[in-house]
């Protein structure tokens, strides 16, 4: 307390934004102050949302002993966009739905930076998982990720793609696709020609997992080889909305 009155005034010294950056400060004391900031902030519900949020993406890394959290700026030009991992939520109800779905799941994961999604993805059953990115230095760290969380793993064929998505060639027997936001509509659209191709020459239902800004477009929407089947549930602070979109097995179609 001397050293702080030493250099702060004695009004200062209890003003809380300095009284708590003073070391020793106790760890109850700094989240009662936290959270009354944020409520006057956010109001209840959204610093709720927020505290929720963060907690599990700390739990949730802590749990498989990988790290995700942190963004990450990749300087990949316009088209192509930064690493940010997916809500752990988002994560788990749309892995579920999946898995509901389908018998025998064959995953690919569009863009899949650190490899949060792949890692969970992993203590499923799935046949085999497929994450593609264009970044190396993703996929390095992805590989990280996977080997430390391997003994909770229950899938044992995880392959890792270095590739634009633009050239990637859909393998026939995937039948699960997820997409955080990894691009822009321009390589959307491509993408999306590569997954028809990969339907003309074995037609199969495939689920689309497209989270996205919400106020972007959905160019699944737009096609009429898939129809929405659900929307999972986002963290309200997020600003995103998860379409999943089923596609149809009809040769004819599109
Ligand atoms: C928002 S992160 C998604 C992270 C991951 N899917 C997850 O859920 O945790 C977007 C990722 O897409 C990758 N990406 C961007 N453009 C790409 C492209 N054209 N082809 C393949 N990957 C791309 C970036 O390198 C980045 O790692």
């Amino acid at each position: 307390m001397r050293v702080s009155v030493d250099h702060h005034s004695v009004a200062d010294t209890f003003r809380p934004a300095v009284f708590l950056q003073r070391g020793g400060t106790p760890l109850l004391l700094r989240l009662v102050y936290h959270v009354r900031r944020s409520i006057g902030t956010h109001g209840l519900l959204r610093a709720f949302s927020i505290a929720w949020f963060h907690s599990c993406e700390r739990l949730g890394d802590a749990w498989f002993g990988i790290e995700t959290r942190q963004p990450q700026p990749l300087d990949l030009g316009t088209l192509c966009y930064d690493y940010e991992a997916t809500d752990y939520r988002v994560i788990k109800a749309g892995l579920r739905l999946i898995s509901a779905r389908h018998r025998d799941v064959v995953f690919l994961d569009y863009g899949c930076g650190k490899g949060r999604m792949l890692a969970v993805a992993a203590t499923h059953s799935f046949r085999r998982i497929i994450g593609l990115d264009v970044h190396a230095g993703m996929l390095a760290a992805a590989k990280e990720n996977l080997s430390r969380m391997r003994r909770r793993a229950r899938c044992a064929d995880i392959e890792l793609a270095n590739s634009d998505a633009m050239v990637f060639e859909v393998p026939d027997d995937v039948n699960a696709i997820f997409l955080f936001n990894p691009f822009s509509l321009t390589v959307l659209e491509v993408v999306i020609r590569r997954i028809k191709e990969s339907l003309e020459r074995t037609p199969r239902e495939i689920t689309i997992l497209y989270l996205h800004l919400t106020d972007e477009p959905d160019p699944f929407a737009d096609l009429d080889w898939c129809r929405e089947i659900a929307a999972l549930p986002v963290a309200r602070h997020l600003a995103l909305r998860c379409p999943v979109h089923q596609t149809s097995i009809d040769r004819k179609s599109g």
